[in-house]
């Protein structure tokens, strides 16, 4: 997307819509000059209460005297009650209002967004980070997944200009962060014989640019580190398994490692899922797709930090090489673990990549991003992240990314109870204990993997795909965690205080 700010005014723009965001206590003088212009349309259709400026309220005016012939006015509520969120959904409303009209060029008059109060927590915040909100919003809910449509479902915007001097690089970092959202869309939406941990592997290459140093392991090389957990997983499929290491040095010190699941497609193996519903288990990438997509976005940024990615990608399918119940496998670390589900897999995946990381990588702290339970969606619904770990101060440090992004997430507890559900008869633990607790019972079984390193686990199985469109949020993929993770660094690197 082409994004320019151009300081020029309503009257002199040529776009096909010009977006103009107005308060619904709007004072005449922030708007009187460009109604007078245009004949007082402004002033007409709110005294004949078509448009009050309320939140995702839009009205669209043929106007004349302008060089653009057509202006949607966008509500975005009363001006106390305006926060990032509010003007991200508002932005997310107004795109698709003009992308539904078919236009390629848009302006975006930022007048009324210079008037609204700050939010609190971004006081010290240059002023367009309000345009900037409007835009994310925008600029997300813009997304379409049109890969397998032989006929394009919109025009698509082609660019925006933004009617101000909002300065260049903030465009620089907001489209860096949308299409880090964007792949990580695409990859989840993407059916898994289309991506395979092959292809994923491929992916996480052609992402990556020159700094970001990528190893892939294959099967021979997987069974070589003995992560038997893992291996065990990808065994009943013909498409083998890919470990994918991303490494991205920009800074001193030890390493933060992401890990992100990616069973390519998870059926269950052979305790094999119910059918209904089953086509939508493309989507247990989403934390390994994260993972890719922030990678990309910070080498783009060129963040002081080191940070290795991993994607343990593998399919769990059943079949005659499938691991079975009752198996016992050996992970890295030498622990063993009594199969219980062969659909409790995740955990497999993300217990030999946890191992691995502190093996090789010696991580100052590990988060690993999973959909990882479906009583994590239970509990959650698709409004919030489940968060678990033995870190307070990270997990502190991801609820301000979560507050900021609105990426939201909810910490879970992790009591020491919990080691009784994954107690076996045979092996040091199994892989599943009842219905009772498994959302934390999933936590706790990666815990007991990362030992004393400061680990985060981020439940993503209820957000990372809505049924429904909802906001700037699309139907299908949502990218959830991305933006929550790139926020997180932005911070560590900063130091807190994040100039956008
Ligand atoms: N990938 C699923 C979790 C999931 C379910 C994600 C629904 C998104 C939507 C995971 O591998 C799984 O099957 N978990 C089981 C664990 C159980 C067997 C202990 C679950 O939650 O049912
Ligand atoms: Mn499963
Ligand atoms: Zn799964």
């Amino acid at each position: 997307m082409k994004i320019t700010a151009s300081p020029s005014n309503e009257t002199d723009i040529k776009a096909d819509v010009i977006i103009l965001p107005l308060v619904e206590d709007l004072r005449p003088e922030e708007y009187a000059d460009l109604d007078k212009r245009i004949g007082g349309l402004i002033t007409k259709v709110i005294a004949a209460k078509e448009f009050a400026g309320k939140q995702n309220q839009f009205t669209l005016l043929h106007v004349q005297n302008l060089k653009s012939e057509r202006l949607l006015l966008a509500g975005l509520g009363k001006r106390a009650e305006l926060t990032p969120e509010l003007l991200r959904r508002a932005g997310g409303g107004a795109f698709s209002y003009v992308n539904k009209l078919g236009v390629h060029n848009v302006a975006i008059s930022v007048r009324s967004l210079y008037h609204s109060p700050r939010n609190a927590r971004n006081k010290g915040a240059e002023r367009f980070q309000r345009i900037l909100y409007f835009m994310e919003g925008g600029l997300l809910g813009n997304y379409r997944f049109e890969k397998y449509r032989k006929v394009s479902n919109g025009a698509g915007l082609k660019s925006i200009t933004v009617l101000d001097n909002t300065p260049a690089q903030s465009f620089k970092r907001l489209n860096t962060v949308i299409s880090a959202v964007y792949l990580a869309r695409d990859l989840v939406n993407t059916p898994s014989n289309d991506l395979t941990p092959v292809d994923m592997s491929n992916q996480a290459r052609a992402a990556s640019g020159n700094k970001v140093k990528v190893t892939v392991l294959d099967e021979k090389k997987i069974k070589r580190e003995s992560m038997g957990a893992y291996l065990s997983v990808a065994q009943g499929s013909v498409n083998p398994p890919r470990f994918i290491v991303m490494e991205y040095r920009g800074g001193k010190g030890d390493p933060l490692v992401l890990i992100g699941k990616a069973v390519t497609f998870d059926s269950g193996g052979i305790s094999i899922k119910p059918a209904d519903g089953m086509e939508k288990m493309k989507y247990d990438m989403a934390g390994g797709a994260a993972v890719i997509a922030v990678m990309k976005a910070v080498s783009e940024m060129a963040l002081p930090l080191n940070i290795i990615g991993i994607v343990p990608a593998a399919e769990n399918l059943p079949g005659g090489a499938a691991f079975k119940p009752g198996d016992v496998v050996t992970a890295i670390n030498n622990k063993t673990i009594e199969i219980i589900s062969t659909d409790a897999e995740g955990r497999l995946t993300l217990a030999d990549a946890i191992g691995y990381a502190r093996k090789y990588c010696k991580p100052s702290a590990i988060i690993d991003i999973a959909t990882l339970t479906g009583a994590c969606s239970i509990a959650l619904g698709n409004a919030a992240i489940a968060m678990m770990g033995n870190s307070s101060g990270l997990m502190d440090e991801l609820r301000s990314a979560a507050e900021e992004t609105y990426e939201r997430v909810w910490q879970m507890p992790l009591y020491d109870e919990y080691k009784e559900y994954l107690k076996s008869d045979v092996a040091d633990m199994k892989n599943a204990g009842g219905r009772v607790g498994s959302l934390v019972a999933a936590g706790y079984f990666l815990k007991e993997f990362a030992g004393e390193t400061p680990w985060v686990h981020l439940d993503i199985a209820g957000t990372a795909w809505h049924d429904k469109e909802s906001g700037y949020i699309p139907k299908g993929s949502s990218g959830i965690g991305v933006r929550l993770i790139i926020d997180f660094l932005e911070r560590r690197a900063t130091g807190l205080s994040r100039g956008k």
